[in-house]
């Protein structure tokens, strides 16, 4: 099938990932932000995630801005939704930067009925999820979670009562006497945010209003999901999660449209590895607790720390560490018996470290188990990405089975203490990297991927075989 069949009659685009997150959303989401999207929204979450775009030939990482805003000029209108939790000053330092790579960010639309993560907000996250150690859940640290709360028990700080001091003191005053926490300056909090507030005023819309507009003038709107799926507030491993619903339902909900509205969801699934930043059950990681131990002493065991610990040779380029991913030792430990040893081998072919937070992530094999399940919620509709990352592994597997369980459970406690089962693919040594076409593939992937789509129901769409939008296979 070719593209323009798949978007034939489509309007409205949602991309989500139908796991932990780390996906490769952002891919997809630029590429069709470039090719298709005339409006692109994020309706979810906040500066928890990240995602990396080339501007004018540089990198840039962008933890709030859809993948569209690089194609502002082009017209295309960016959202930020109703849904979402705003850092200002993470907002106004993207803006900033984009501006000084000659972008104008005209067209950039904030909600105003968007809650602002305030500073307050930042430090309770740190004081309490940050850290697996002190009891928390291995949150970003980015505020999410207090700002949910606060928005939820009704006494949060929405973008539009930046604009009047009076209110903003009046809620902010609500908001903190709750806290027994250090105490806040409400006047000192005002004036940081003064300056910030300024920058943004001239985006702030009634997006719900100018999203509805959008859809009757018939233009193609791209949701651009944010997290993933098993970590919805309202579908994950609760309390294992994020404070938002990253589900398509989430996601719509977020941008002021109902998911019945979306033509088409395009589910993300990392194939046949996948994996899971901060703390909560993960049945197919390779290493089990003791990788998710190891993992979350975060940036002790950075990417840097192991390249060392496991001499593969790498130079500094501009910052960032540059290494063979498909170094012979890094598939001397995929290749190896020790799953612990595997799962740092994945972790170094696929690049697994946190966009936002440097971390290394927890790393396993694709859970079919868990995909039924996501496939349910999100729709049948799929994106695999990064199988090239496997060539040159003896073999890989797919969880087909918990122990003991008739089906995927959001009890924590149970998948925590359940056995995985697994069905076996002999590995490939064909470089698969750029590939276009499906049947290109080596017999063992398509194999595993028609066993992928006869077990969960789902139908795989495309294919990522690589970073760029051409290393795309359309199914
Ligand atoms: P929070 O969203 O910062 O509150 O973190 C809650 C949980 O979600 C933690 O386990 C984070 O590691 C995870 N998380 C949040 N954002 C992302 C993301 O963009 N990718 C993967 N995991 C995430």
């Amino acid at each position: 099938m070719s593209l323009k069949k798949l978007t034939k009659d489509v309007k409205t685009i949602a991309i989500v990932c139908n796991q932990w997150g780390d996906t490769g959303k952002g891919k997809f989401s630029d590429y069709f932000a470039s090719e298709w999207a005339d409006v692109i929204a994020r309706g979810t979450g906040g500066n928890n995630a990240g995602h990396t775009v080339v501007v004018n030939g540089k990198e840039r990482i962008f933890h709030l801005l859809p993948a569209g805003i690089v194609y502002d000029g082009a017209g295309k209108i960016n959202i930020l939704g109703n849904g979402m939790v705003i850092d200002l000053e993470a907002l106004v330092k993207e803006i900033a930067q984009l501006k000084g790579d000659n972008m104008t960010c005209d067209n950039l639309m904030i909600s105003e009925d968007a809650h602002v993560i305030m500073p307050y907000h930042v430090k309770r996250d740190l004081n309490v999820n940050a850290s697996l150690k002190s009891g928390g859940i291995g949150s970003t640290g980015r505020g999410i979670g207090p700002t949910y709360a606060d928005k939820i028990a009704r006494r949060g700080i929405m973008i539009k009562d930046l604009f009047s001091e009076d209110v903003l003191f009046k809620k902010m005053k609500k908001a903190i006497d709750f806290y027994q926490d250090a105490p806040v300056s409400i006047s000192d909090v005002i004036e940081e945010l003064k300056p910030l507030a300024k920058q943004i005023k001239p985006h702030v819309r009634d997006t719900i209003k100018e999203m509805h507009g959008f859809l009757k003038q018939g233009k193609k709107v791209l949701l651009e999901g944010a997290q993933g799926l098993l970590l919805s507030i309202e579908y994950g491993t609760y309390p294992y999660v994020t404070s938002s619903d990253c589900s398509i339902n989430g996601t719509a909900a977020g941008v002021g449209i109902s998911a019945g509205a979306v033509d088409l969801t395009l589910g993300v699934v990392k194939f046949p590895y996948m994996t899971r930043v901060g703390g909560g059950p993960f049945p197919t990681e390779l290493g089990g607790p003791d990788s998710e131990r190891y993992c979350s002493e975060g940036l002790a065991h950075n990417l840097e720390f192991e390249l060392k610990e496991y001499e593969i040779p790498y130079e500094e380029h501009n910052g960032k560490l540059v290494y063979d991913h498909h170094d012979k030792r890094i598939f001397e430990l995929i290749n190896c018996n020790l799953s612990f040893y595997k799962g740092i081998g994945v972790r170094l072919a696929g690049y697994e470290y946190g966009a936002t937070t440097g971390r290394p992530r927890r790393t396993g094999w694709t859970d079919l188990v868990a995909l039924k399940y996501a496939v349910n919620i999100n729709g049948p509709n799929l994106i695999l990405t990064k199988p090239d990352v496997f060539t040159g592994a003896r073999e890989f597997k797919l969880g087909i089975e918990y122990e003991g369980l008739e089906e995927f459970t959001r009890d924590s406690q149970k998948l925590y203490k359940t056995k995985v089962n697994y069905k076996k693919f002999e590995g490939f040594d064909q470089n698969i990297a750029g590939i276009q076409q499906y049947y290109k593939l080596p017999d063992s992937l398509r194999d595993a991927i028609a066993y992928m789509e006869e077990f969960t129901g789902g139908n795989v769409r495309l294919i990522s075989t690589g970073p760029e939008a051409k290393n795309t296979i359309v199914k």
